[in-house]
């Protein structure tokens, strides 16, 4: 009897794999929905990407170059793998996802029936967001210089309250989609006593042309006695088509005082031919909750808490790994990682291992593009027990073969050394870094789910 009940489940199973293979793939009942959740939120007129993917027609005329970009993983641009370590928002297709789109382009891209009119569900647009607490835009849109080049700024947005204030979330709201690329901004509060005016200085500075302490005075952050006021890093972190993450709960409450300025470093605009528009803003959503549980942050490598082996020369001609350790004192509970390389980056690995000899995969970039750096968050808090150690693997390619090889030929590219040297952004220069966020570990932390 109970084998006879397996036996005809298995055949109904295989029934229906087979009526699953024998079904013609067609755009509108098994491709629309992918192209919807995984390109439409770039690929739309106000989106980063540089034409439409919604309809079919948009779709149909591309075929080749879509087979293309999603067979080598350029497209949707999400350079983690996300067999090793899954994370929140990713954008990246699943290998059925990919198939999917493959087969239908190999038999002729077909329409299908349009049942019912399906509209586009942009999650960014349609989402009811609750009203943010306060605007904070920038004194007049900035236009980008028209070179044809990308543009590295450092940019300062001040903002006063009637008093100390607790802040959920510092959401940025990209305006010119088309050319605003990446936006890291941290908070910097000042003592009242400290500080007369935020709003004095420069609101913009090309780090290109000045060093990150020249910057520091152009835009007048200092305290008035030239003392360095509180910055918390990372406070808001932007690409195309990522979503400010709403960390549960009492997680992560910024506090602000009467005197803020929120400092975007980098503000990278994407290069255009035209000098472009651009009123790019920060939304801010009070916390009715105290700051009870304040993220840290630290990091590896250059500048950071961990060394380099070998120091970071990577000679022409040639690819080399290098490798940075840390040793996690505390239990930890992981929220966001951001590995950072500059141009000639190849490949990035990170893990922990503990006391117990345990492998914790963090992540794992095959194909470095210097162009989508995200801050990783991931879905669950990731528990790194005391005593284990943060390994991370970097490989660089200094050869004619690297298309962002910055000189041809090659040269010697080293470490940028300090904050003082010109420019901040110098394509010279390499850097090797694994930015942790991260709380101290309470019980139960693994279960707690990031992202609303
Ligand atoms: C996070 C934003 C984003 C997502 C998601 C995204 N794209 Fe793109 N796409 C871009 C941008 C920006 C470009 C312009 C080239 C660049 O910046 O690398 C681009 C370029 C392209 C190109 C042109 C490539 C070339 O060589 O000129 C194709 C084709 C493409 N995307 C297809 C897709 C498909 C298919 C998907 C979904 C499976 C997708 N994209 C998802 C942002 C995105």
């Amino acid at each position: 009897m109970y084998n006879r009940k397996i036996t005809i489940l298995y055949l109904i199973s295989n029934l229906l794999i087979i009526s699953c293979v024998k079904k013609d793939t067609t755009f509108y009942t098994d491709i629309e929905p992918i192209i919807h959740a995984k390109c439409a939120v770039c690929h739309n007129p106000k989106g980063a990407g540089p034409f439409d993917l919604i309809t079919y027609e948009d779709s149909k005329k591309r075929t080749k170059m879509i087979a293309e970009v999603i067979t080598n993983n350029y497209m949707p641009p999400w350079p983690a793998d996300r067999e090793y370590r899954s994370f929140l928002g990713e954008k990246s297709l699943t290998k059925e996802e990919k198939s999917e789109i493959l087969n239908w382009i190999k038999n002729g891209a077909k329409e299908g029936e349009k049942k019912n009119a399906t509209t586009l569900n942009l999650k960014v647009t349609n989402k009811t967001k609750p009203q943010p607490d306060l605007i904070v835009k920038m004194p007049n849109p900035h236009i980008t210089n028209g070179l044809n080049k990308d543009e590295f700024l450092m940019m300062k947005f001040p903002f006063e309250l009637e008093q100390d204030t607790f802040i959920k979330k510092i959401e940025f709201v990209a305006d010119n989609k088309q050319i605003v690329h990446h936006v890291n901004a941290h908070l910097i509060t000042y003592n009242d006593s400290q500080k007369k005016n935020i709003y004095n200085g420069d609101r913009i500075v090309n780090t290109e042309d000045f060093s990150d302490q020249e910057s520091f005075k152009k835009l007048d952050l200092l305290n008035d006695d030239d003392s360095y006021p509180v910055l918390t890093p990372s406070v808001s972190n932007y690409l195309p088509g990522s979503e400010a993450v709403d960390y549960p709960n009492n997680i992560g409450v910024l506090r602000a005082k009467k005197k803020n300025i929120i400092l975007v470093n980098d503000f990278h605009y994407a290069p255009s031919p035209y000098e472009e528009k651009d009123d790019s803003y920060f939304n801010i959503y009070f916390s009715e909750e105290p700051a009870s549980r304040v993220i840290q942050e630290t990091q590896l490598g250059t500048f950071g808490i961990s060394k380099i082996t070998p120091p970071l020369i990577i000679p022409p001609n040639e690819i080399k790994t290098f490798t940075t350790k840390a040793m996690i004192t505390q239990d930890i509970s992981l929220l966001t990682i951001n590995p950072h390389m500059h141009l000639i980056g190849k490949s990035f690995l990170a893990y922990a291992i503990t006391l117990k000899n345990e492998t914790i995969p963090l992540i794992k970039i095959d194909d470095w593009n210097f162009r989508w750096q995200y801050f990783y968050t991931f879905k669950q808090m990731l528990k790194i027990p005391a005593g284990s150690e943060i390994i991370v693997k970097a490989t660089y390619d200094n050869t004619e073969n690297n298309p962002d090889n910055p000189f041809s030929p090659p040269k010697v590219i080293k470490e940028r050394q300090n904050l003082n040297g010109k420019g901040s952004m110098r394509t010279s220069d390499e850097m090797l870094q694994f930015i942790i966020n991260y709380l101290p570990y309470e019980e139960g932390d693994e279960n707690i789910q990031l992202g609303l």
